[in-house]
């Protein structure tokens, strides 16, 4: 017999007795992640200043069709629609923003920051009823493994990205952009390696990883990372910003890639 959905405590929204500035998380993730989500959907739409010498944006990393010396299977296809602006993000981006909003940290950062559900604890919620992520569409964020699949690939690539930003057309090179591009790749595989989904599947996806020691000690070893999983899906979110946005204003002539070597 299905649960009755629980119930919540009858406390006014915004109600509480806590004294602390608990409404400050929220806030803070609420003004993030609406820059990220506006910064990021900006620059998907572009479908220009993506690349910069031997560099190519992370939002457009893999370039599957494009006209940068980096895509895979050539120009524009035949078959985008005229509609709809070329970009050679959208066709990549869904994943790397699929593994983001599904990811567990995330989901409990947004759910309180942009639906109060809760807002934060013991505070009194807009709504009176609990109904969990049990159905549609709250229960697709269960893909989240599928996506950490996608993720791992995304981030082989981007390591590509950083082999390929050392080769400039005079041969071996280190710009800065090459460090701003390692510096990223550096940051998502702390997210990535740090993912729960990921500490299941390398667990062996036991229940009780201590029944087989290898799996146990690959256990622990993501744990290291998830244990700082939320400072680590800042860091990189905002390097994966900022080394766009750094291909991007070197692209435009607006600043100038130091070569260091
Ligand atoms: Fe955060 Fe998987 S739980 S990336």
């Amino acid at each position: 017999m299905a649960n009755p959905p629980a119930t919540t405590q009858q406390r006014p929204f915004g109600a509480t007795m806590r004294r602390d500035a608990w409404w400050a998380q929220p806030l803070l993730v609420f003004t993030g992640l609406s820059a990220f989500i506006v910064y990021s959907t900006w620059a998907a739409f572009q479908g220009a200043h993506y690349h910069s010498g031997p560099y190519l944006s992370p939002f457009y990393s893999p370039e599957l069709f494009g006209d940068s010396p980096h895509s895979w299977f050539g120009p524009k296809p035949g078959w985008w629609p005229a509609w709809l602006p070329f970009s050679p993000a959208l066709l990549i981006l869904w994943a790397p923003a699929g593994f983001r909003m599904t990811c567990y940290y995330y989901r409990g950062a947004y759910y309180k920051a942009f639906w109060a559900d809760p807002v934060a604890c013991t505070v009194g919620e807009p709504r009176k009823s609990y109904l969990g992520e049990n159905s549609f569409p709250l229960i697709m964020q269960n893909v989240h493994r599928y996506f950490m699949y996608l993720a791992l690939i995304f981030l082989s690539l981007l390591a590509h990205d950083v082999w390929k930003a050392l080769w400039f057309a005079d041969g071996f090179g280190i710009g800065v952009g090459t460090i701003v591009l390692s510096v990223n790749v550096v940051m998502l595989s702390g997210y990535s390696f740090g993912c729960h989904s990921l500490r299941h599947l390398i667990g062996g996806f036991l229940d009780e990883p201590s029944k087989a020691p290898l799996c146990e000690k690959a256990w622990h070893c993501v744990g290291c990372f998830n244990r700082r999983h939320m400072m680590w899906a800042w860091m990189s979110l905002f390097s994966v910003m900022f080394s766009d946005l750094y291909v991007r204003l070197c692209s435009m002539g607006i600043w100038t890639d130091w070569r260091l070597i």
